[in-house]
C-alpha cells in the first residue's frame, strides 16, 4: 500500500468551471452552518441544499461534465414531436457501441427498468439478481417478483480482495432454477460494475458460463449496463486474455453475451439526463415501444429532448475512449490510496465509480439497528461540507412480505465521484477531511429513524441522533 502511485492523466483540459456560490465555499468553515444544515435535513445527505454543499459525492449520476463536443450537440436538437434527426444518431451509437439492434429512449434508467418489469414478469416469479440496486429491485417487486440474490459471497464482505466482486454465483442459480422451475424466471437480472457492492465488476469468464447455463435453462439475460464501461475497464486490467482488446470491444463483448439491457445514461454516458431500454428480441422491443408511449412519451424521444439524445450519442462514443477511462478510475484509485495508507476502512478492491467507506469497521461502537452508515455519511457532512450517501441497511430497506428491515451484510458510506468534475486537489481535500473524522470516531453517536416512504425510503427518511448530538 506504501508504494507510489501512478497516475493516469485524463485526455482532456478543463475549457469551462463552474463557480461555487459564495455560501458553498463559506460552508468549508463553518461548522455551525453545516450543523444546522445537517439537523434540519434529518440527517439525511439527500434532504441537503445544494448551497450547503462543497465537495458533493452524492452521486455520479448526471452530474458529469459534458465536452465541447456534447455541449455543441445540445445546438443541434431537433426537437420535432416524432422522428427526431437526433433519435436516429443515438440508435446508431448503441448499435455501433452496445450491438443491440433495437432502441427504446427513456428519460432515465429507472424508466426503462419499469418498462422492462412491467413487460416480462407474472406475478409469482422469481427474478436472480448479482446483488440488487434499488431501483431494478423496486421495479420487479411492484411488477409481482420476489428477487433473489446470486451474487457470491465475496461481494458481501468489504475486506476481502477479489478481482471480481460482481461475478454470479452459478451455483446458487442452478439450485433456484432447479427449485422453482425455468419458467418461473422471466430473466436473469445481471448488473455491469455492481453498483451496491462497491463499483465491483463481473468477468467475461463468468459472463460466458452465465450464458452458457441460461441457454440451457433457455432464460433471457437482462443487463443493467449503467457502469458497462467501467465494468470492461476492470476486465481489460484483470483478466489476461483482455489486456489488449479495446474497451469498445469488451463492451460489444459483454452485451453480446446478454438479450438486451437498460440503461442509465447519466453514468458512463456523460449526460446529466437520458437512458434506455435495448434488446434484441424483437416482440419484447414492440412491447415496449408502445408502453414508452404510455409512461413517457412517443418512441423516438421517451422522455427527453432532441438535444438530451444528441448529447447522450455523442457520449457514447466518447465513453469507449481508452485513455478517458483509465484516467476516472485511476481518479478513485487515488483516493482509495490516501485512506488506505491512512488505515481508513474502504471497501476493497477501490471500485469504479466511487469509494466505499465500510461503516461497521469505521463505527464498530454502533450497531446495525442505528444505521452507522447513515451516522457517518452525516458525520462527514458535519465534519467537512463533504456530501455522501448511505448505502447499508436504510438503503436496503424492508422486505415486502414481512415488513422487517433488510440487514444487509454491507454497511456502506458511499462517495461518488462525478466523471471529468473534480480534480487531485479535491481528493486530497476529501481524504484529509475523512481521516480527520477517523481519528475522532468513537465520539459519533448512532441514530434512530423519526419517518420512512414505503418504497426507496433512503431518499426521503429522517433520523435522530440517539445521543445528544451527532458529534459529541
Ligand atoms: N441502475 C444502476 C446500477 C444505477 O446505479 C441507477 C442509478 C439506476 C439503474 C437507475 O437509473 O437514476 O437514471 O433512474 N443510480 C443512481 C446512483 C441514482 O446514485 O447510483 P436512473
Amino acid at each position: 500500500m506504501t508504494r507510489e502511485f501512478q497516475i493516469i492523466p485524463p485526455p482532456y483540459r478543463i475549457k469551462a468551471v463552474e463557480l461555487l456560490t459564495k455560501k458553498q465555499v463559506d460552508i468549508i468553515d463553518n461548522r455551525k452552518r453545516r450543523e444546522i444544515a445537517i439537523k434540519k435535513a434529518g440527517y439525511n445527505t439527500f434532504l441537503l441544499e445544494e448551497d450547503d454543499v462543497y465537495i458533493d459525492f452524492l452521486t455520479d449520476s448526471g452530474t458529469n461534465a459534458m465536452s465541447d463536443n456534447q455541449w455543441a450537440g445540445m445546438m443541434l436538437g431537433d426537437e420535432a414531436y416524432a422522428g427526431s434527426k437526433n433519435f436516429y444518431h443515438l440508435e446508431k451509437a448503441v448499435r455501433e457501441i452496445y450491438g443491440y439492434k433495437y432502441l427504446v429512449p427513456t428519460h432515465q434508467g429507472r424508466a426503462a427498468e419499469h418498462i422492462m418489469s412491467k413487460i416480462l414478469i407474472k406475478p409469482g416469479d422469481f427474478v436472480p439478481n448479482n446483488m440488487y440496486f434499488t431501483t431494478r429491485r423496486v421495479h420487479q417487486e411492484l411488477a409481482g417478483a420476489m428477487w433473489i440474490d446470486v451474487s457470491i459471497k465475496e461481494a458481501h464482505e468489504s475486506a476481502t480482495w477479489h478481482p471480481f466482486k460482481g461475478n454470479v454465483d452459478l451455483e446458487k442459480l442452478e439450485k433456484l432454477i432447479k427449485k422453482v422451475g425455468a419458467s418461473k424466471i422471466p430473466y436473469m437480472s445481471l448488473e455491469a460494475n455492481v453498483n451496491m457492492a462497491g463499483g465491483q465488476p463481473f468477468s467475461m469468464a463468468n459472463l460466458r458460463a452465465l450464458r452458457k447455463l441460461c441457454n440451457k435453462y433457455r432464460i433471457p439475460i437482462m443487463l443493467d449496463g449503467t457502469r458497462v464501461v467501467e465494468n470492461a475497464y476492470f476486465i481489460q486490467q484483470r483478466e489476461n486474455e483482455f489486456k489488449s482488446k479495446t474497451i469498445k470491444e469488451i463492451v460489444r463483448e459483454i452485451c453480446s453475451y446478454t438479450d438486451g439491457a437498460t440503461v442509465s445514461a447519466k453514468k458512463d454516458i456523460l449526460v446529466n439526463i437520458g437512458g434506455f431500454l435495448s434488446c434484441n428480441n424483437e416482440k419484447l422491443f414492440l412491447e415496449a415501444k408502445a408502453l414508452v408511449v404510455v409512461y413517457e412519451g412517443l418512441h423516438t424521444y421517451g422522455g427527453l429532448a432532441g438535444r438530451d439524445m444528441e448529447a447522450m450519442a455523442r457520449g457514447i462514443y466518447e465513453m469507449v475512449n481508452g485513455r478517458h477511462i483509465a484516467a476516472r478510475v485511476n481518479q478513485i484509485e487515488y483516493l482509495g490510496h490516501l485512506l488506505l495508507k491512512a488505515k481508513v476502512p474502504i471497501m476493497v478492491p477501490v471500485g469504479g465509480h466511487g469509494i466505499f467507506l465500510d461503516a461497521k469497521r469505521f463505527l464498530p461502537h454502533i450497531p446495525q439497528k442505528q444505521y452507522p452508515a447513515q451516522a457517518l455519511c452525516a458525520a462527514i457532512y458535519s465534519e467537512s461540507g463533504i456530501r455522501g450517501m448511505e448505502r447499508g441497511i436504510v438503503s436496503s430497506g424492508r422486505d415486502p412480505k414481512t415488513g422487517k428491515e433488510r440487514e444487509s451484510k454491507l454497511e456502506l458510506v458511499r462517495l461518488a465521484i462525478p466523471r471529468r468534475v473534480y480534480t487531485h486537489t479535491d481528493m486530497d481535500f476529501v481524504a484529509q477531511a475523512i481521516i480527520r473524522l477517523h481519528k475522532m470516531r468513537k465520539k459519533i453517536s448512532g441514530l434512530k429513524m423519526v419517518y420512512e416512504t414505503k418504497q426507496l425510503r433512503f431518499f426521503q427518511a429522517k433520523f435522530k441522533p440517539i445521543g445528544e448530538k451527532l458529534i459529541k
